[in-house]
């Protein structure tokens, strides 16, 4: 890899895709420090992956049901290798990759998760910051483990919890800022 070449970023997706939308428009700006190599779903339907066919953009898709997470993964991990990708950027991405994945791409994959981590991983994030009386959501930008939602923390973006929201209000504010850190934070993630 030359050292002004941008580097190559897969996507994994498995819904809408905003986050991956906000991706490919940072790497479609001139000088950016990443390319959108492929764009890959567990789910064949994604609306996510019809709009990145749309782009010209390449994309993989493969379901697990019938074949198993390890034939599933293999698939994967060739499809990204094949398409000569360096970092995996998880975009709405809703499995949990093996360790045997993950371990194959140390230090390689990141998330974006719609908490401030430590606090509420998993799925519910918004209703739970409700119900606990937080002041302030947010969303973090964070290195993959073997662990749901664990990792180093890279970047995180915070918003006010208001009177009244509830967690579509909140899922809303916080969806703002995520398609505004995640760029930002992988760009400095594939300089580092
Ligand atoms: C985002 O809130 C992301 O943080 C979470 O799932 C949602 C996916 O939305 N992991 P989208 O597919 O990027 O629109």
């Amino acid at each position: 890899m030359r050292a002004d070449e941008p580097v190559k970023v897969g996507i994994l997706i498995s819904g809408r895709g905003s986050n991956m939308q906000s991706l490919v428009a940072a790497a479609e700006q001139p000088g950016a420090a990443y390319q959108v190599a492929i764009i890959a779903s567990d789910k064949p339907d994604a609306a996510g992956l019809r709009w990145a066919a749309e782009q010209g953009i390449a994309t993989f898709a493969l379901s697990p049901k019938g074949i198993g997470k390890a034939a599933y993964e293999a698939a994967v991990d060739t499809a990204l290798r094949e398409a000569g990708v360096e970092i995996i950027a998880l975009a709405g991405y809703m499995r949990l990759l093996s360790g045997d994945f993950v371990g194959r791409w140390r230090g390689r994959i990141v998330n974006i998760h719609p908490s401030l981590l430590p606090l509420y991983k998993g799925l519910d994030t918004h209703a739970r910051a409700i119900a606990a009386g937080d002041a302030e959501a947010g969303c973090s930008v964070h290195i993959v483990t073997e662990e749901l939602d664990d990792g180093d923390v890279l970047g995180q973006a915070r918003v006010p919890i208001l009177p009244g929201d509830d967690a579509d209000a909140l899922a809303a504010r916080v969806l703002v800022e995520e398609h505004r850190l995640y760029p930002k934070i992988l760009t400095e993630f594939v300089r580092r």
